[in-house]
């Protein structure tokens, strides 16, 4: 199947009542992993490459790779998704390689690290989605900063999204699908202890989802850092604390309500580094790459097939034939307040 836009397999999601997960690549033996996770599950997925993946692959690298997935497994739905775009540039030079969707991430300035102000957010998301819905491209946004209460960084509540703001957020960029921040965050030291909604707060997104029921919610930093995974790498030579990630039955409450991308890579970091360490320390004789990249691809992928029927998006691969870029620019033209939907209107053309 051609990539598709990442606003139908969202749609779809919706429609169904379930989750996508948009899972972190670097390199081919991960979207080896991903696929064959998504053959054996038969789900739709989302294939995401960072600012840094698309640095350390050159993406044209990437690209290519997902041109043939596409080739190689014509039975998956899959999106291209460029994540925590920084600014227009990049989302624009994303789109030009042949990206289906972009993030941008205008809660923080284009340094990636210093929070910015709604106003600067609203327009360069803005000049985001003006570009990308031109071209069938799917825009998410990002309201609220991502870091959690327990990231050390200030009182932590201020960090939180803010529903009402994520109401003008929306209405005022008709972003396909928003970020937004309950208090998780990246990597694997989210909680010191399991997250209880003091610190993880999905009855957050309950109230965004009530606000804004025709926007797609994404939930970041949805590791779940699985103790049987941290052990593997701690029981061959790693050296991880003890931790907690976003336990799945909160994220399953999380997709009840409106969300419909989750955003998964340290649980697949875990994964490929235990598998390496298990082959380094077990066999020390052992130097052909092949012999723990294999390992580590397969523990990758058991990893994503599990999240792929957590989150439901499993058995959903045939349900939908690939809309076109162009047929998706003509969605977003034909939404009669050209909005496509994505903003308040619910694609009625009414504000509610
Ligand atoms: O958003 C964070 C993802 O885990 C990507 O991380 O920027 O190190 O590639 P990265
Ligand atoms: P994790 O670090 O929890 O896997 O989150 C990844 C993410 O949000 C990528 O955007
Ligand atoms: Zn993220």
């Amino acid at each position: 199947m051609p990539l598709v836009p990442m606003r139908q397999m969202l749609d779809e999601a919706a429609k169904g009542g379930y989750g996508v997960g948009a899972f972190n690549v670097n390199n081919m033996e991960q979207i080896q992993a991903i696929m064959e996770a998504a053959r054996e599950t038969k789900s739709p997925v989302v294939i995401q490459a960072s600012r840094g993946a698309r640095k350390y692959s050159n993406d044209k690298f990437l690209y290519h790779l997902m041109l043939a997935a596409a080739e190689l497994y014509p039975e998956i739905p899959m999106a291209l998704h460029l994540d925590h775009g920084n600014g227009f540039d990049t989302c624009k030079s994303a789109i030009e390689l042949g990206f289906t969707s972009v993030m941008i991430d205008g809660s923080l300035l284009e340094d990636g690290k210093t929070p910015s102000d709604l106003k600067y957010n609203v327009e360069v998301t803005k000049k985001v989605v003006d570009f990308a819905h031109e071209r069938g491209v799917t825009v998410e946004g990002e309201i609220g900063t991502l870091g959690g209460v327990e990231d050390g960084h200030g009182s932590g509540v201020s960090h939180l999204t803010d529903p009402q703001q994520a109401v003008e957020f929306v209405q005022k960029t008709g972003v396909d699908a928003l970020a937004v921040a309950i208090g998780t965050s990246h990597g694997a030291y989210k909680f010191t202890s399991a997250p209880t909604e003091e610190v993880l707060k999905i009855s957050l997104i309950r109230k965004i989802h009530e606000l804004l029921p025709a926007t797609h919610l994404v939930m970041h930093g949805s590791s779940s850092v699985p103790k049987e995974l941290q052990d593997v790498v701690n029981k061959f030579g790693g050296k991880l604390k003890p931790t907690w990630g976003v336990p799945i039955k909160e994220i399953q409450e999380g997709i009840r309500n409106g969300v419909r991308k989750i955003n998964v890579d340290t649980d697949s970091r875990l994964a490929v580094t235990g598998a390496i360490r298990k082959v380094f320390a077990e066999t020390p004789d052992k130097f052909d790459p092949r012999d723990y990249l294999k390992p580590a691809r397969e523990a990758m992928q058991k990893v994503i097939a599990e999240r792929m029927t957590q989150f439901g998006q499993a058995g959903h691969a045939a349900d939908y034939k690939a809309m076109s870029l162009e047929e998706m620019r003509g969605y977003y033209k034909k939404g009669p307040s050209g909005c496509g939907g994505g903003c308040c209107c619910g694609g009625k053309g009414k504000k509610k």
